[in-house]
């Protein structure tokens, strides 16, 4: 048994859009035992039982952070555009003169398995470094039916002894592969692709509605489909235009909608009326000079808000959790708490994953401890990771040499 002492225990069993601590439903004093891989005790230290003990000073313990929106398997990188778009382009010019997605997709198809495989792998130890446990990986660079299947098991393989649990989403509908007719390619998606990668190890699938990429005949036929074969349907929705993707991912089941900066408030109401997650992706509205969506409509109308990284090559390659939860605060304008919530409860609801995201008996034992006793130090001294100890599934899988615990 290891038992955690002495923290600050945030359940994150609290209401999300409630003010102050109240999401984070706090245990003062607490301790959390992990028998296995599951939560055996959650209360009090005087109370927890006997076993291999961290004492934690008083330091804040949350359940291990979830990332439910990254594309993490790319080669290659777009800082030119990223120039190109300060001096005043803009990401659907940039992608319509041939930059964009497909230039990652000529750069991800042209590397080889090792490469890409230690590239994800670095990209999840630097995440689980910074108190991630579930990262959400989505495919789409490479759009192709034998590199779209490559990208799969390239995600799955990397999850495997890492210290992060990967969660694999086909994101076949990224962009239309180049030289191929837009139809036939959803067709093939449709038909081959997808029932082949839900066998392949891919438990969601995603589609890009969007001018430029796909339009809602597409993505409604591939997330029913997708969706039909037992995957979790997402949809990068509303991003750079107004395009009733929330009402999409309502009316088609789809556990959650990212992005969501144009989204009007009926897609809002859709979103409550079908009980689908927003995942607001804050930093990559910031990088692309974008306003980011606000979480205040979301709140008001009964929807889940999580938070995602977006980590990818074109509009957001910041990998940082304080600086997602400084961003879920000052653009998406969550308190402290609420982004914390983001990050845990509601990105393990964005993902269906109802064995973790909040501290309780029988949860998966993922457990992320904080060098900080004040939720509201993590957005505010941001730009460095606070995660001082973290647990996988009952398993320390990072500890810093010295513990510590700012007030
Ligand atoms: O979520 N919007 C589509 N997909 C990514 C961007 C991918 C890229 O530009 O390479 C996003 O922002």
């Amino acid at each position: 048994m290891l038992v955690l002492r002495n923290a600050r225990v945030a359940t994150m069993t609290g209401p999300q859009a409630a003010a102050g601590d109240a999401p984070l439903a706090l245990v003062e004093r607490g301790a959390v035992a992990c028998d296995g891989e599951r939560i055996a005790y959650v209360g009090p230290s005087e109370g927890a039982p006997a076993g291999e003990t961290v004492e934690c000073l008083g330091a804040l313990l949350t359940p291990g952070l979830i990332d439910p929106h990254t594309h993490l398997v790319f080669a290659g990188d777009r800082a030119k555009e990223h120039a190109q778009r300060l001096a005043g382009k803009t990401y659907l010019e940039i992608a319509r003169q041939g930059g964009g997605i497909r230039s990652t997709v000529a750069a991800t198809r042209a590397a080889s398995d090792g490469a890409l495989l230690s590239t994800v792998r670095e990209r999840l130890a630097r995440l689980s470094r910074s108190g991630v446990t579930t990262v959400e990986v989505k495919t789409g660079y490479g759009l192709s039916l034998d590199d779209e299947l490559r990208m799969v098991r390239l995600a799955a393989e990397a999850g495997k002894g890492s210290p992060c649990e990967v969660a694999v989403t086909l994101l076949g509908l990224h962009a239309v592969p180049p030289g191929m007719d837009r139809k036939r390619w959803v067709s093939e998606v449709i038909e081959e692709l997808i029932p082949r990668a839900a066998a392949e190890g891919a438990t969601g699938c995603d589609a890009f509605l969007e001018q430029g990429a796909f339009d809602s005949a597409d993505c409604r036929a591939a997330l029913r489909a997708g969706i039909g074969a037992g995957l979790t349907g997402h949809l990068h929705a509303d991003q750079l235009t107004a395009g009733r993707g929330a009402h999409l991912a309502a009316e088609t089941g789809c556990a959650s909608a990212d992005h969501l900066e144009r989204t009007t408030p009926e897609g809002i109401a859709a979103l409550a009326g079908a009980g689908v997650t927003a995942v607001l992706l804050p930093l990559a509205a910031w990088f692309l000079r974008e306003p980011a969506a606000r979480a205040a409509p979301f709140l008001d109308a009964g929807v889940a808000v999580a938070l995602g990284s977006n980590i990818n090559p074109g509009t957001q390659p910041i990998e940082s959790v304080s600086m997602l939860l400084a961003a879920g605060c000052l653009l998406s304008g969550l308190t402290p708490a609420q982004a914390l919530w983001a990050c845990t409860a509601g990105a393990a609801r964005a993902l269906r994953l109802d064995d973790r995201g909040t501290l309780r008996v029988g949860q998966r034992a993922d457990l992320s401890l904080f060098s900080c006793s004040d939720a509201d130090h993590l957005p505010y001294h941001a730009g460095v990771e606070h995660a001082q100890l973290v647990v996988s599934a009952g398993r320390i899988v990072y500890r810093v040499a010295t513990p510590i615990c700012h007030p």
